[in-house]
């Protein structure tokens, strides 16, 4: 019959499937529930990057639709028609044209880059006063530790801890970040934008936060720079708390961990022993409370950050999540994880030089289910 029109008939499907997926794919970014979203801004820095991107996606949007409504004009205004085979008319060189079409973008580039560039400034600019939280951040492979700098327990130590990041609401936190190791970049998507943290180098970023929130909804983070093997697991948390909620918080971590003297609990802490050639906790015990584990330290253009071998595992219990804001802080997970490491998460303990103080991820320690038990209930028990 009609060959050639059977021979059409699936290219024609196949563009309509491709135009679909096309579709499809697009407006799935156009879904703003997303946990990691930047554009449900929770506080003024936050919103001062969403509105330079809701400006330049306006302005983009514009210049896109006369850009193309003009092009589109041209190629149906000034086809070729077959009664018509004269030639258009030949033109070189308009020069009103010319200086309308080099003045107005101009125009539209200044008007972009005037407030982007002052708000970089602005996020860029680092909160004074005493009302300033002052958080130090150290990034791992792969893991955060938070050292609230000013806050200092009765024993002279500062509050340590990781992955969980707790700040008050309505308060100016300043972040001083480095590394231990690679490049990584410090992001949670509601509070701020993206800052590198740079091995040998301190930068700065500030998060302000307008809303607590719920218990066991914090904002999510998440380490931005590619920087090895757990990249994808190397995320945190952000609580944010009302100011007596967050004092609340600083003094339960300002106090030591019990160590147990009977029961799972106490046969856990013996077998916690091979837990502290990385791992530090602060106890309290019959010789007074002292550090267990290491406790290292980085000196960075003149800063001093507490950066451990390994998350300090004082109030494991308080946590929400473990493996870098990766896993439920619970039973099963934790069962799973002391069992073998890496089967939950892609590690290379094989690497670690704990002398050098390169650890890149925790081994396989064999430990037998009784152990794995006991350990849960030390380390669920110090909240
Ligand atoms: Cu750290 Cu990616």
């Amino acid at each position: 019959m009609k060959p050639t029109q059977r021979n059409r008939e699936p290219a024609g499907r196949f563009r309509v499937v491709a135009l679909v997926a096309v579709l499809g794919l697009s407006l799935a970014a156009c879904s703003g529930s997303g946990p990691q979203t930047a554009l449900n801004p929770e506080g003024p820095i936050a919103d001062s990057i969403n509105d330079l991107w809701q400006l330049v996606f306006i302005m983009a949007t514009v210049v896109f639709i006369i850009v193309q409504g003009g092009l589109f004009y041209a190629m149906g205004r000034f086809r070729e028609r077959k009664d018509d085979e004269s030639e258009p008319v030949q033109l070189h060189g308009n020069t009103k044209l010319e200086i309308a079409w080099t003045i107005i973008p101009v125009v539209i580039l200044a008007s972009i880059g005037y407030p982007i560039v002052r708000g970089i400034f602005d996020v860029r600019t680092i909160p004074e006063g005493p009302d300033v939280l002052q958080v130090q951040v150290t990034g791992h492979q792969w893991w955060w530790e938070f050292e609230y700098v000013d806050l200092v327990g009765d024993d002279g130590r500062t509050l340590v801890t990781a992955n969980e990041l707790y700040i008050p609401e309505r308060t100016d936190v300043n972040l001083t970040m480095t590394s231990a190791d690679v490049i990584h970049s410090f992001w949670v998507p509601v509070l701020a934008g993206k800052r590198d943290v740079v091995p040998n180098r301190v930068t700065n970023l500030t998060l302000h936060a307008n809303n607590a929130t719920p218990p066991d909804q914090p904002h999510p983070g998440q380490c931005a720079e590619y920087c090895g093997l757990a990249h994808a697991d190397m995320r945190f948390k952000v609580h944010v708390r009302t100011q007596a909620d967050f004092d609340n918080w600083v003094e339960g971590q300002l106090a030591p961990a019990a160590e147990p003297t009977e029961g799972a609990a106490a046969d856990g802490y013996a077998a916690f022993t091979t837990c502290i050639a990385c791992h530090n906790a602060t106890v309290a015990g019959s010789d007074g409370v002292e550090d267990v584990g290491p406790v290292r330290t980085l000196e960075v253009d003149g800063v001093t950050f507490t950066s451990s071998l390994a998350p300090d595992l004082t109030h494991f219990g308080s946590r929400m999540t473990f493996g870098a804001g990766t896993f439920e802080n619970d039973r099963e997970h934790l069962a799973r994880w002391l069992a073998n490491p890496v089967d939950l998460k892609p590690m290379r303990p094989e690497l670690n030089d704990i002398e050098a103080g390169r650890i890149l991820g925790m081994p396989n320690f064999n430990l037998s289910d009784e152990d794995i038990d006991n350990l849960i209930t030390l380390l669920e028990g110090w909240k």
